[in-house]
């Protein structure tokens, strides 16, 4: 079975990994390719376009008969946690993202011949250090954190998302465009205190951790509100869901992709901080 794939958003965080991998494996599809909304998006984005190392397609996501038609198979933008999971459930973060699986499901279950792919990871290991989730104080002596220190976290490096993304996508894997599948990938899935175990043991010296309680977290994503610290606000239900369980993956599918060799936090953790 050979197929074309067309990549949207392939300038993004996982985007541009995604288009890297695919690249690397475009001997084994029929075509692939990016959609971009516009054939002019400025010079800027022009260049971030020029990067990409795939063909390009220009058509809007208005207008779906440039992108329905043909579609057999989906892969939503999710990447994180897994959607199934009680946590993301009535948190705002999640809204549209289950609102898209909502929408494929009702598409598959009236077609048999669709299928889709949900990637499901955690949280990615690097996207957590450089965005300093684990709220680092400057000397990186002490921490505040969102969250319990039993609760278990997975965590994926998103260079490995976008392998097994792509990998996923290989005849080999994706054995019929009708299939539905879940793929949970995990890098490392310890509880918080272990990543802070982790964390002291690469700093070389110990980090004094204060937890921040679900019940204070809805006052402080206020708090981000009325300050106007947008990015914080739109994280802050994100961060709960992750502190309180939404991020563990049980029975994850590493084994299934053994050309895969994923990254442990440990590893993410030394190159960031070496
Ligand atoms: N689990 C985790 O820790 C984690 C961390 C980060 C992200 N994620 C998830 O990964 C997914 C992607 O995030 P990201 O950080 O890679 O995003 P990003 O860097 O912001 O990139 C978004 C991409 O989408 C494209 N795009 C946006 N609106 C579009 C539209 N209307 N039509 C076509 N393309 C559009 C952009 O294209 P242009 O460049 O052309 O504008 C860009 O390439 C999200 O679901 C996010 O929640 C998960």
């Amino acid at each position: 079975m050979t197929y074309s794939i067309l990549l949207i958003g392939a300038t993004g965080a996982i985007g541009s990994r995604i288009a890297t991998n695919l690249f690397k494996h475009r001997d084994q599809f029929k075509r692939v390719a990016f959609l971009t909304a516009t054939a002019d998006g400025g010079p800027e984005k022009e260049a971030r376009y020029k990067a990409v190392p795939l063909p390009r397609l220009v058509g809007s996501l208005e207008d779906p008969s440039s992108y329905h038609g043909g579609v057999k198979h989906f892969y939503p933008a999710e990447y994180g946690m897994d959607l199934s999971r009680p946590e993301p459930q009535g948190e705002s973060f999640f809204v549209h993202k289950l609102n898209v699986r909502k929408h494929l499901e009702d598409i598959v279950s009236r077609d048999s011949s669709k299928g889709f792919t949900y990637i499901m990871v955690g949280m990615w290991s690097n996207w957590m250090l450089s965005y300093n989730i684990f709220g680092l104080s400057g000397d990186k002596k002490s921490a505040t954190f969102l969250g319990a220190p039993d609760t278990i976290i997975t965590t994926t490096h998103a260079d490995d998302v976008a392998s097994v993304v792509a990998l996923s996508l290989l005849p080999s894997h994706l054995k019929s465009l009708s299939d539905r599948r879940r793929i949970r990938l995990a890098g490392s899935t310890l509880t918080v205190s272990e990543y802070f175990s982790v964390l002291s043991k690469v700093l070389g010296h110990d980090i004094k951790v204060e937890y921040t309680s679900k019940e204070a977290s809805y006052a402080i994503e206020q708090e981000h509100k009325e300050k106007g610290n947008t990015l914080m606000y739109i994280l802050s239900p994100l961060l709960r869901a992750l502190g309180f369980g939404g991020s563990v993956l049980e029975g994850v599918d590493n084994n299934s992709y053994p050309e895969l060799k994923v990254k442990s936090f440990e590893e993410v953790a030394k190159s960031t901080f070496a």
